[in-house]
């Protein structure tokens, strides 16, 4: 047994996330715990929700981040917005979707899927033909970002296709948060929720999350108990909630937190629409360079995600070589393609802090030298 000090290697993380995180929130980390009902503890609370409503452009009071990550805020949702035997659509375009309708069904519910090719955003007109046939659906899913894939889907159409259907939505936006806009009040989104480690430069483990009053509504009056006591929100928020006075209902990751707080600030003083800039006129430049290697990019024009480049391995090229030479050689972490398009695609990250022009350069050339020789 070793009885060393776990010292990590120095990697650029260029993969679908976790991404590289920004020194300040390394650095606040690691100061002195304090006990979770501290009144510093919960000033820092309402502080993190303020700046969340601003990350997630809204004034919903329950806005705050879930103790898990990104798969914990999507059952978190699903949980309490789902009820047994309830209809509900789920669209799916790659494998997080996959993953939602999975949740949706250990509700007890019925998953009506709107299906997409791997690599296309989520189809507004099959979605508003799905209604159509399911007029007794109650709510609908799906995921922004879809990492596995690179495609973007247009949220504010596909709210907008539910909500004209009376349904309630659920937005996963993951990958989105931070590097392309998302617009919780202007686009009407019910449910949402997101993941530390992607583009608000963060360690993994909290998922963001935001519900409005018609959410609120909908569980207050629910007929079933939340089958989840952890992700129970009339329990949640005694201690996330509004009321001067918090009571225990988990002990929150303390460290942890600060580090969302200071990822967050980090963004603040950035500007949320700069940074939604800098992933986009970077995702151009890489792409450029990635093309000009005479590599192909999986995604049309027009639905790919800035934050991340899915790239076509090229004919008689090993892919996982690739990967390991450049983890090995370069010190650059890439993706895996998942589940059909595995030994198809690279995934190659450039979210939060990583997305800048030296990780660019580096990669390139390191892309360069391997499929050179
Ligand atoms: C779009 C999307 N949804 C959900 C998740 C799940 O998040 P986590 O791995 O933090 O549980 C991920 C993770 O990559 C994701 O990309």
């Amino acid at each position: 047994m070793s009885t060393q000090p776990f010292i990590p290697p120095k990697r650029i993380l260029m993969g679908p996330g976790p991404s590289n995180v920004h020194p300040r929130v390394l650095q606040a980390m690691a100061r002195p715990t304090i006990g979770h009902l501290d009144p510093q503890f919960i000033k820092l609370m309402d502080e993190i929700k303020e700046l969340l409503r601003y990350t997630f452009q809204t004034k919903n009071e329950l806005t705050f981040p879930v103790s898990g990550p990104g798969s914990v805020g999507m059952e978190a949702c699903l949980v309490n917005l789902v009820e047994p035997g309830m209809k509900v659509i789920v669209c799916i375009n790659g494998v997080f979707g996959g993953r939602m309708k999975d949740i949706v069904e250990r509700c007890g519910a019925n998953a009506i899927v709107v299906e997409a090719p791997w690599g296309e955003a989520i189809s507004t007109n099959k979605l508003e033909e799905t209604l159509k046939k399911n007029s007794d659906t109650k709510l609908v899913s799906f995921v922004h970002a879809e990492t596995s894939t690179g495609a973007l889907s247009d949220a504010k159409t596909l709210v907008e296709i539910a909500h004209k259907y009376n349904c309630l939505t659920i937005v996963d936006t993951v990958t989105s948060l931070g590097g392309v806009p998302v617009k919780v009040d202007e686009w009407n989104i019910d449910a949402v929720y997101s993941g530390s480690q992607k583009c608000l430069s963060c360690p993994p483990g909290l998922s963001p999350v935001s519900f409005n009053e018609k959410a609120i509504e909908f569980i207050k009056n629910r007929k079933h108990k939340v089958q989840s006591w952890f992700m129970d929100i009339n329990l949640v928020i005694s201690y996330w909630g509004s009321a001067a006075k918090r009571s225990y209902h988990h002990t929150a990751p303390i460290n942890a937190l600060y580090g969302l707080h200071e990822a967050l600030l980090l963004l603040k003083e950035e500007g949320i629409e700069n940074s939604w800039k800098r992933h986009k006129e970077n995702n151009e430049k890489f792409i450029e360079g990635l093309k000009s290697l005479g590599l192909g990019i999986f995604v049309k024009e027009g639905q790919r995600l800035p934050e991340l480049a899915t790239v076509k391995v090229p004919d008689g090229v090993n892919d996982a070589q690739v990967r390991s030479r450049l983890l090995n050689e370069f010190n650059i972490e890439i993706g895996a393609g998942l589940g059909i398009l595995a030994g198809k695609i690279w995934r190659i990250g450039l979210m939060g802090y990583t997305s800048n022009e030296g990780n660019i350069n580096a990669c390139l050339s390191a892309l360069k030298q391997i499929l050179n020789n």
